[in-house]
Formats: structure tokens, C-alpha cells, sequence
């Protein structure tokens, strides 16, 4: 049975058993303790934290998935996938054990013929956590199961939590007897390979504590609402019913590696270490595109550098395989066409796919290339010490500026007969690791300790009337200070407060929450900042200007209506500067960030290489064009499936809410999933004024703009620019750049001629310089310090000067130029003091020390520079003794 064959059998399965299905999310949900969506249930945690409603008592889904932790199994063993598809239902307080356990197996075991996978009921095993009888009884009695194929596991194989304080609760888990090829008899007590975990049920029927994610938080009691949490491994059933012997043949992982044969003239097969390269391709394929997709770009943080291992492995595999030419795209087709009909993201986002790809395997191939000379420098250096172990931050090294695997530096290693002291390595890894989860957690804001917030919710989310007023009369369900609930606050206290309905806008979506003010009968705050939290409830970070606030107090929330107007024309300026983009570049220059305040935006989109300046003027112009043209802006609810229809471009992140809002300006001309505020009509927006565009990572550029006011005021201060220098060069505006050309022009020839001076001058100094020399030993020594800032080519000029003055007599002349913080000096010797042995270079080292220096050079002259000018009175003393003791030595 192919894949998207089980696909569809589950969700009819569940559908008709009274689910409401929704689409995958994006893998990338803003949830401070995940990188990637990891399981089916993390989109619906808000609903078993109860931090909102969910949209339906029973819900099913396939969720895309990226696991990355066990990355190095992935090929090894048969099962580990970094990306695999996760099929689950869910019960939010309705049904319970019974039900779940029915429904798994109903849709297990139920003949192929009418609608389900047809598994062998004798081959199943459960495992059930220690004292859950309940779930033991029911698997006897509802899938009539011997008790001796039903397993008791402790918590750390079949207790589940999110990780956090809240609901949780045993699990049982499903698994298949593969038979005695595969392994040992016993159960999966006994052998995991064997009887391979297909599903996983989760019972939630507790509520945690703090603590960690595995065992250490303590059980508080339990759920007055019970939960089912399940989730089956889509690839583990397809393994099972394409009768492969592991995750990486089944159907849509397979076609991978057949392109990878195709591209290498290797067969999968053949061997085991190339099967492993083979199978880590079809792996990471997968898991890089698919996250590409989901709009992540290679980086050296989090979850860029999480796709950029993927993708460097790939390639590497790829070249191990014997292929050298480019893959990442080739590879990325075949997962498009594989992964397509579930994930249509890929499908119309793949011309962005193709370009973040090209552009990380272009760095790469070049960075292989110098790692690989780093690599061959530090394996001699090694060797030539006797030693035969590449040391762990060399690896680190190899791996942190040249994005090379560990067992690529292991395998290089191993060719130059060396080893790799890989806990060194694993240290700074860890380390690193370490600080970058510090640094996504910690960008994040109001993710901290969610309980108080959470107790708020329970009174109902924040009513937003921001859309349609700019005052709204409301009550204060909640002040929070230092994250604890206080009844009160009073003048020049900084505090959170939580309304039950406000017009001030939530940061979000980009746009910067409002400015505004709250005031009761007897006070007034200003708000600082808005934040949604669990996206339900407004929090606004207050300053108390005068008097007193208490919770259940009557309030009036006010927006600043000039901040408001600001606010609307810049993030509809946001919207037609994308479109123009998109209309100047071509569809593939997606949007992958923004940010907008009044009067400023800022959008940052896939694209690599510069934007040539005819690029970036025509941006400008169909931007300013839209807004001449006062297209109408419309805001339309639809569901996610209507706004698909309509073309909108979704932007990452979103989750599938019951209702998504379509902004529109101009009908199809620009399209967008937002909840933010816009103006009326495009005019309203006002000028469009580029100032910059950037690069903010491989394949992310940055465009910045002014709009409205800002945009006049910023071309008013350039006019004025323009004024005053054209006064100042005392001309019209239009003749100024012809005659800052003529200018510049003239002072190139008066350089010219300057330099000409200068170097007359000082021929002509020389003679009396020459005249200061001393007599050593009957040697003419000129050793002096010239005029502060001399340069280094002048003083060289000058020295040869004084020597030829000296004429045909021994003579050394040695020159000191102070030069702020710096020294440059210059020896030469005429040809009768080398005659002597004096040679100006073995001068040198007598002297540089003094100037904090070093130099050196020929016999007839020798140049060098230091960093004490306050020596260069020793200096001119050691020069002379030197060649006081170098002619008495004679
Ligand atoms: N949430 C459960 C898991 O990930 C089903 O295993």
C-alpha cells in the first residue's frame, strides 16, 4: 500500500468516526522549547493547556515532523528518520482510553478490502505503563488480546508530557512482530527491531508539575477533562505494508535514492557503506526540503545551522558517492514530486526552494574546498609532532567556519591514518549547542513562566476592537508584576495589564504594537508594549504616569491616533513593496520576515546576489505607481482552503485557525494572510521611498523603506543636501555633479604637482641633513629622527638622498619617522661602509627593539616599522654603538 494511500485511510478513518480534520502546520511553530515541530500534538497544545478553545471535541491531522537528535543513526539503523510524517487523533474531554484504544485498532487490523491496513491481529503486541490496568484490561477486551502480548514498561518508555506543567498522562504504545529474521522472541521488552513501534497512544489524565521532560516533576493529581493524544508513524506502517526492510525503501523515500543512483552509477545494494550514504541522502532530502520549504535558510544558529548540517551531509554523501557535480536541486525534484500532493507548499514555493539550495551548495563546494587544505595542513602538522590524533577543536574548527560533519573530518582523518580525540570535539559542540538554544530561547519574549497567564485565559481572551475603533471602553481582568498577580499598582510603577477587550494592537505579524494610553477615573498609564500571549490574550506592558489601578477596575483603553495613522500606512507599504517585488523579480522572491512601525519598514525575502540598481528603482516605481493609483484595500474572512483559492501568499508560521483574514489591495494585485491594521486606499500610504537593501544571510536579502511623512521628510533632507552643496560650489542644483567631477579632477592634478614639491624638498634638505653626520671610527653616521608623520616611502626617499650626498665615503645613515603610535625608519649604507661589513640589514635587530620594532633587508638598505616612538632617542644611540662595536670588532 503506498503511502499516501495510508495517508488517506487514516484521516477517513477518523473523519468518519467524528473527527475534524485540519492540514499539517508549518514545522516551525513559536514554541520556546522546540526547534521544530517534533509531534502530531504540538499544534493543539494550546487547547490541552487550555489556553484557548479548540475549534472541535475530536480532531485528526498528519503533521510534518523533524526530529533532529539522533541524526548520526539516520542510514545506520532501520528505522531512523529526521523528518517523517506523524498521523494522529486527538480528544479534547471527550473520549477516553477505551475509544482510543478501539479506533487504533479497528483501523490496524481492519482487511485491506474495507478501508484499513490489514495487519496480522496475531503479530501485535501493546506495551501498557506499569500500573495501568485500565488500559491492560480494555486491550483484552476490545482487541481481545492474550495478556501475554500486552507489556508493562516504566516512565521512561510509556509516560508522556509536553515537557512543561499540565497535562500528561501514561501511554500505550502499538507494536508489529517483524518475525525471527528480524530478532530475538520476547515482545518489545525484549527487541525493538523485531517488533517495530507503530503508534503511540497517549492517555492524559494527570497534571504535572515543574520539573524536566523525562521523570522529574511531580504528578499533582488529576484531570478533571481527559485527553487522547495519539500518534502513528506513517513511514513505520508503509515499511510494514510495502514489505521493505527499512523506513528508507518505502515509497516516497525510496525514489531518492534511485535518483542518487542514477546521478553516481552506483547501485543501492551493492554494499553497506555506500547503502549508508545512499540512505542518509534519501533522509535528509527530505528533512532539507521540506524545511526550506517551511521558509528556514541555512545558517550558523539554531535552526539554520540544523538545515545547513542536513544539506552539507547530503552533499558530502553525494561526493562520496562519487558524484561531483551540484545535487541539492536534483535531489529536491524528486522530493517535490514525492512529497507534493500532501505538502502543496512545496510545489508552488520550489523556484525559492531552488535558490536557497543552489546558493548553500555553491558556499559549500567552495568551503570544501579550503576546509579540505585547513584539513591537510593540520593532519602534516600532527604528524610531524609524532602524534596520531587530530585534536578536538581542530574538528570544531573544521566543522564551525568550514560546515564540515564530524564524520567527514573522520573519514579524512582515517584516509591520512589519524585519529580525531572526538570527546574534545563533542565538548565544544555541546557548548555551542548550548549557547545557541540560549539564543533562540532567549529573543523570544513573554515565554517565560506562562502560569499566570494561563489563569487569566481561563477568564476568557482578549476581545481585539482595534479593527474598527480607537478607543474602547473595557474592564482590567489582570495585573501582573515580576510575573506574579498583584491586586494593584500606582504611579511609577511598570506592571502588565490584561483587559477583557482593547483597540491596541498585539505586536504581530511584523507590525509593532501600538502607542497608546489607559486611563480610569483616577489614572493614567502609558503603554510601552503589547504582546499576545497564546495568542488569545493582550498583554500590555504599562508605565504608570499618576494615580492608582486595581484589578476589576473600569478602564478606557486609547490608541494614539497619529501612531495608528503611521502604523496603517507602514505595514500596507509592507504589502505593496512585496507585491512590487514579486511583480520586478518573479514569484520566487518571497517574503521571509518583516517588520514595520509608522513611518519605516523593512522586509527581508529569498533571494541571492545583490539587487542591481535598475532592480531596485523599478521596485520603487511600481510601489509609488500602486499608491498613485488609490487601489481599494479589502479585508476578506475566509478559511484556510478559501484563502489558498484566492492566491494568497501564507506566510511561515501560520497555524490553521478556525478563520484566516485575506488583506487585499488592489483585488488579485497583492494578496496577503494578515491581521494587521491598513489603510483604506492605497493613496492613503503616501510615498515609497527605498533607502537601503542589504544582505542578512545566504539567500536573504533586506529591502528598507520610508513611508508616508518619513518618505517626504528623508527626500526634503536630501533636497536640502543638495542645496547646500550646490551653494557652497556657488552653482545651480543640476551643475552639481559636473562640477564636483571638475573639482575632484583639480585636486588630483594638484596632488600631482605637490607630490613634485615635496620630493624637490626634500633633495634638497638631504644636503643638510648629510651635513649632521658624526665620525665614528672614521665612518660618516647620519642618525636622526625626521619631522612627525613623514611617511615610510619618504623617509626611504630621503635616506637614499642623504647617502648619495655622503658620495663615495663609508657612511650609515639611519632614519627615525614618528608617525602617531607608529615608527618607520630606513637604514642604508653607501658601498664603502659595506666595504667595512656594515650591512644595513644586520643593523637592524640592534636597534628595533628600542621602537618596540622589527624590519630588515639588504645590505645597502633596510626598512622596518615599530610601535614606541618614545624610543627612538635609544634607538639612535644603538644604532651608533652598533656600528661603533661592528667597526672596532674588525
Ligand atoms: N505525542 C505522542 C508522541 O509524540 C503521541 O509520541
Amino acid at each position: 500500500m503506498q503511502t499516501h494511500e495510508i495517508i488517506k485511510r487514516f484521516r477517513e478513518h477518523f473523519e468518519n468516526a467524528g473527527h475534524k480534520y485540519v492540514p499539517s502546520a508549518s514545522l516551525l511553530l513559536d514554541d520556546p522549547n522546540l526547534l521544530f515541530v517534533n509531534a502530531g500534538m504540538v499544534p493543539f497544545k494550546p487547547y490541552f493547556l487550555g489556553e484557548a478553545p479548540p475549534p472541535a471535541p475530536r480532531m485528526t491531522s498528519i503533521q510534518k515532523c523533524v526530529r533532529t537528535p539522533d541524526i548520526d543513526e539516520v542510514g545506520k539503523t532501520t528505522r531512523h528518520n529526521t523528518f517523517f510524517q506523524m498521523a494522529g487523533n486527538f480528544s479534547f474531554g471527550d473520549y477516553f482510553k477505551e475509544d482510543a484504544i478501539r479506533l487504533a485498532w479497528e483501523l490496524v487490523t481492519k482487511p485491506q478490502s474495507d478501508g484499513g491496513y490489514g495487519l496480522d491481529p496475531e503479530r501485535i503486541w501493546v506495551t501498557v505503563y506499569l500500573d495501568d490496568d485500565e488500559a491492560a484490561d480494555l486491550w483484552q477486551k476490545v482487541a481481545g488480546l492474550p495478556p501475554e502480548r500486552i507489556q508493562r514498561r516504566d516512565i521512561e518508555d510509556n509516560y508522556w508530557s509536553m515537557g512543561v506543567p499540565g497535562p500528561c498522562g501514561p501511554c500505550s504504545e502499538i507494536y508489529y512482530d517483524r518475525g525471527p529474521a528480524f530478532g530475538e522472541e520476547g515482545g518489545p521488552v525484549v527487541d525493538e527491531d523485531r517488533y517495530l513501534e507503530i503508534w503511540n497512544l497517549v492517555f492524559m489524565q494527570n497534571v504535572r508539575g515543574e520539573g524536566g521532560a523525562k521523570r522529574d516533576y511531580p504528578i499533582l493529581g488529576e484531570l478533571p477533562d481527559k485527553n487522547i493524544d495519539t500518534g502513528m508513524g506513517v513511514e513505520r506502517v508503509a515499511m510494514l505494508l510495502q514489505d521493505v526492510d527499512n523506513v528508507y525503501e518505502t515509497d516516497l523515500v525510496r525514489t531518492v535514492i534511485t535518483k542518487a543512483e542514477q546521478l553516481s552509477g552506483r547501485e543501492y545494494g551493492a554494499n553497506e557503506t555506500d547503502d549508508v550514504r545512499f540512505r542518509v541522502i534519501a533522509d535528509h532530502a527530505r528533512s532539507g526540503v521540506l524545511l526550506v520549504g517551511d521558509g528556514v535558510t541555512p545558517g550558523n544558529e539554531a535552526r539554520g545551522y540544523v538545515l545547513r548540517r542536513l544539506l552539507r551531509r547530503i552533499v558530502r554523501s553525494a561526493r562520496l558517492l562519487g558524484v561531483t557535480e551540484p545535487v541539492l536541486t536534483r535531489f529536491a525534484e524528486v522530493v517535490r514530486d514525492a512529497m507534493g500532493p500532501s505538502y502543496p507548499e512545496l510545489v508552488s514555493g520550489f523556484a525559492r526552494i531552488e535558490q536557497v539550495l543552489k546558493a548553500e551548495e555553491d558556499t559549500f563546494l567552495r568551503t570544501l574546498d579550503a576546509g579540505s587544505r585547513i584539513f591537510e595542513t593540520a593532519a602534516a602538522e600532527v604528524k610531524s609532532d609524532g602524534r596520531a590524533t587530530l585534536p578536538g577543536d581542530k574538528a570544531f574548527q573544521l566543522h564551525d567556519t568550514y560546515g564540515f560533519p564530524l564524520d567527514l573530518t573522520l573519514e579524512m582523518a582515517a584516509e591520512a591514518g589519524l585519529t580525531v580525540d572526538e570527546d574534545g570535539f563533542r565538548k565544544l559542540m555541546a557548548e555551542q549547542r548550548a549557547r545557541a538554544k540560549a539564543d533562540a530561547a532567549g529573543k523570544k519574549t513573554g515565554h517565560g513562566d506562562q502560569t499566570v497567564y494561563r489563569e487569566l485565559l481561563e477568564l476568557g481572551g482578549t476581545e481585539f476592537t482595534g479593527y474598527t475603533e480607537l478607543a474602547s471602553e473595557a474592564t482590567l481582568r489582570g495585573i501582573v508584576s515580576g510575573g506574579k498577580r498583584v491586586k494593584s499598582a500606582r504611579e511609577g510603577d511598570i506592571v502588565e495589564v490584561v483587559l477583557d477587550r482593547t483597540p491596541l494592537y498585539a505586536e504581530s505579524g511584523g507590525q509593532e504594537s501600538d502607542a497608546g494610553t489607559i486611563v480610569t477615573a483616577n489614572a493614567e498609564l502609558e503603554v510601552v508594549d503589547v504582546q499576545k500571549v497564546a495568542r488569545k490574550l493582550w498583554v500590555h506592558q504599562v508605565r504608570v504616569l499618576s494615580g492608582e489601578i486595581a484589578e476589576g477596575e473600569h478602564v478606557e483603553a486609547r490608541v494614539d491616533p497619529e501612531w495608528r495613522v503611521g502604523a496603517r500606512q507602514g505595514h500596507s507599504g509592507t504589502h505593496v513593496v512585496h507585491a512590487a517585488l514579486r511583480q520586478v523579480l518573479g514569484p520566487s522572491a518571497l517574503q521571509s520576515g518583516s517588520y514595520n512601525k509608522p513611518g519605516y519598514l523593512r522586509l527581508d525575502f529569498a533571494w541571492t546576489g545583490g539587487l542591481s540598481e535598475e532592480a531596485r528603482s523599478e521596485i520603487e516605481e511600481v510601489s509609488n505607481l500602486a499608491v498613485r493609483k488609490d487601489l481599494p484595500v479589502k479585508v476578506v474572512y475566509t478559511d484556510m482552503g478559501g484563502a489558498q483559492e484566492m492566491g494568497a501568499v501564507a506566510l511561515f508560521g501560520e497555524t490553521y485557525d478556525e478563520t484566516v483574514r485575506v488583506v487585499e489591495i488592489g483585488g488579485p494585485w497583492s494578496r496577503e494572510l494578515c491581521g494587521g491594521t491598513h489603510v483604506e486606499h492605497s493613496s492613503q500610504i503616501g510615498p515609497i521611498t527605498v533607502i537601503g537593501e542589504s544582505s542578512v544571510g545566504s539567500g536573504v536579502r533586506r529591502l528598507e523603506a520610508y513611508v508616508g511623512i518619513e518618505a517626504f521628510k528623508y527626500l526634503a533632507q536630501e533636497r536640502a543636501l543638495v542645496q547646500n552643496v550646490a551653494a557652497l560650489l556657488k552653482v545651480p542644483d543640476a551643475e552639481v555633479p559636473a562640477r564636483v567631477e571638475a573639482l575632484v579632477e583639480r585636486l588630483r592634478v594638484a596632488e600631482k604637482e605637490l607630490e613634485k614639491v615635496k620630493a624637490a624638498q626634500l633633495v634638497a634638505n638631504a644636503g643638510s641633513l648629510a651635513e649632521q653626520a658624526l665620525d665614528v671610527r672614521g665612518v660618516a653616521l647620519v642618525a636622526l629622527q625626521l619631522p612627525e608623520g613623514t611617511s615610510g616611502a619618504d623617509v626611504r626617499t630621503i635616506a637614499g638622498e642623504v647617502r648619495n650626498r655622503l658620495g663615495d665615503k663609508p657612511g650609515v645613515v639611519g632614519l627615525f619617522a614618528p608617525d602617531g603610535d607608529k615608527v618607520s625608519f630606513v637604514v642604508a649604507t653607501t658601498s664603502a661602509a659595506r666595504d667595512l661589513g656594515l650591512a644595513a640589514g644586520k643593523l637592524v635587530p640592534a636597534f628595533a627593539p628600542a621602537v618596540g620594532g622589527r624590519g630588515g633587508g639588504k645590505p645597502d638598505l633596510a626598512q622596518g616599522g615599530g610601535t614606541n616612538p618614545g624610543g627612538i632617542g635609544d634607538a639612535v644611540t644603538a644604532l651608533r654603538t652598533e656600528v661603533d662595536r661592528a667597526l672596532e670588532q674588525r
